[in-house]
């Protein structure tokens, strides 16, 4: 008996000393004000697209990438699938303004990235449409990928510029691009499956050549114009980096194609864990990260902060790896006492100026998003412990 209990206590404390504390989290009413005001304030092409994205992963997570059921999505949504009408009005409200002599989505001012950001939702809404006769959807899609592969300026080696108007790479573009045309050739299969899960691979890998640091983050502007470089490691830059690398690679591992993709998805995983793991070590005894994630000179930043821990919530699901929990944790302490009472997130970078706060008084549309990123991979991972996790 004596020996048993002993046994059990012994057992208990590896357990304890092994599996990460489920930090408190959102409950539903602030999320869904959280989530109204991003719907309110957001406008540019890669607001909609992080919007789009994050109402997929919060209210209809059966039809995200992180579901190893994601290919092929369902052809109809029901109510199974949750509740697609805000992702679905964003799909059908950008094709229906779409110009008609307009290669990509919707007017990216200026950015060849941005406008792509629209493309799953896009897709999703082909794959789903309940007129089969309607194209309205594929071609748009079919068009905004010609305009990233034919079109859009590139560099020497092959990188696809974050501008139209010259060459010029921003970490941003990781997450605007590559997710998009990852998941169109995991919707198409054979071999134009390969070629476009490959071409999203090296667009991250050209990225990480260009902008990564000896440190680990990575630089937010480099080539073409110099009055818009920008060499800092700006904290929404590494977050838009490593969650866009994210999702390329939970697009690979659950495409028909995975394992002829594990090379890519071995680097992928290093290249979030590189950014994550050089992130944390600069996050302030509050749970926030700076504005300039090694500059802690500069100003607080949540957006950054919020969408940095959703990634490192979504990396301890899949490695099982839980060393970077406890500063998530901690983010997402700070995140939650930084918004407010009526679902706006304070202490936000201006996400124009990107080296600003946020004007007293205004807010941030990806802030809003990153949020709702924050609670979707949150509640996944507190999932994942349990073994809960759906499918
Ligand atoms: C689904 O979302 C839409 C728009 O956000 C909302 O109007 C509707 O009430 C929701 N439906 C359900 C069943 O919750
Ligand atoms: C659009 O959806 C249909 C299924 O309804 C699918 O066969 C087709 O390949 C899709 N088009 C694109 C571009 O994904």
């Amino acid at each position: 008996m004596k020996f048993i209990s002993a046994l059990l206590l012994l057992l208990a404390a590896c357990l304890a000393s092994s599996l990460p504390v489920i930090q408190v989290g959102f409950n539903d009413v602030t999320i869904d004000k959280v989530e109204a005001n991003m719907l309110q304030i957001a406008t540019h092409s890669w607001e909609l697209g992080t919007a789009a994205e994050a109402l997929t992963e919060l209210l209809a997570p059966s039809l995200s990438v992180f579901r190893s059921a994601a290919f092929p999505p369902p052809t109809s949504v029901t109510p199974a699938d949750g509740n697609t009408t805000a992702m679905m009005n964003i799909a059908v409200t950008t094709v229906k303004q779409k110009p008609m002599n307009s290669m990509t989505l919707i007017d990216g001012d200026g950015a060849v990235g941005d406008p792509a950001s629209l493309g799953v939702a896009v897709l999703l809404a082909n794959w789903t449409r309940s007129d089969p006769a309607d194209q309205s959807f594929a071609q748009a899609a079919r068009s905004q990928l010609a305009y990233l592969t034919t079109v859009a300026p590139r560099t020497s080696d092959g990188a696809i510029s974050h501008r139209a108007s010259e060459v010029q790479l921003w970490a941003d573009f990781v997450y605007m691009a590559p997710p998009f045309i990852a998941y169109f050739g995991a919707l198409a299969g054979g071999s134009s499956e390969t070629t476009l899960l490959q071409l999203a691979y090296d667009q991250c890998r050209l990225y990480r050549n260009y902008l990564r640091d000896d440190n680990g983050l990575w630089k937010h502007i480099v080539l073409g114009d110099q009055a818009s470089q920008d060499f800092r490691h700006w904290g929404t830059g590494n977050a838009w980096a490593a969650a866009g690398m994210m999702r390329v690679l939970q697009t690979i591992m659950h495409s028909n194609q995975a394992r002829q993709f594990d090379a890519q998805q071995a680097d992928l995983t290093a290249w979030i864990t590189e950014i994550l793991a050089a992130t944390w070590q600069h996050q302030q005894p509050s749970g926030t990260l700076t504005n300039v994630i090694d500059d802690s000179t500069t100003f607080p930043d949540s957006s950054s902060t919020a969408l940095l821990a959703a990634v490192t919530y979504r990396l301890a699901v899949l490695t099982a790896d839980y060393s970077l929990v406890a500063p998530a944790n901690r983010a997402l302490n700070y995140i939650r006492q930084n918004v407010n009472g009526d679902g706006w997130l304070l202490n936000t970078v201006d996400p124009e100026t990107f080296n600003t706060p946020s004007k007293p008084g205004e807010y941030s549309p990806e802030g809003q998003a990153f949020v709702l990123l924050l609670h979707a991979a949150w509640k996944d991972f507190g999932a994942s412990l349990s073994g809960t996790l759906p499918h």
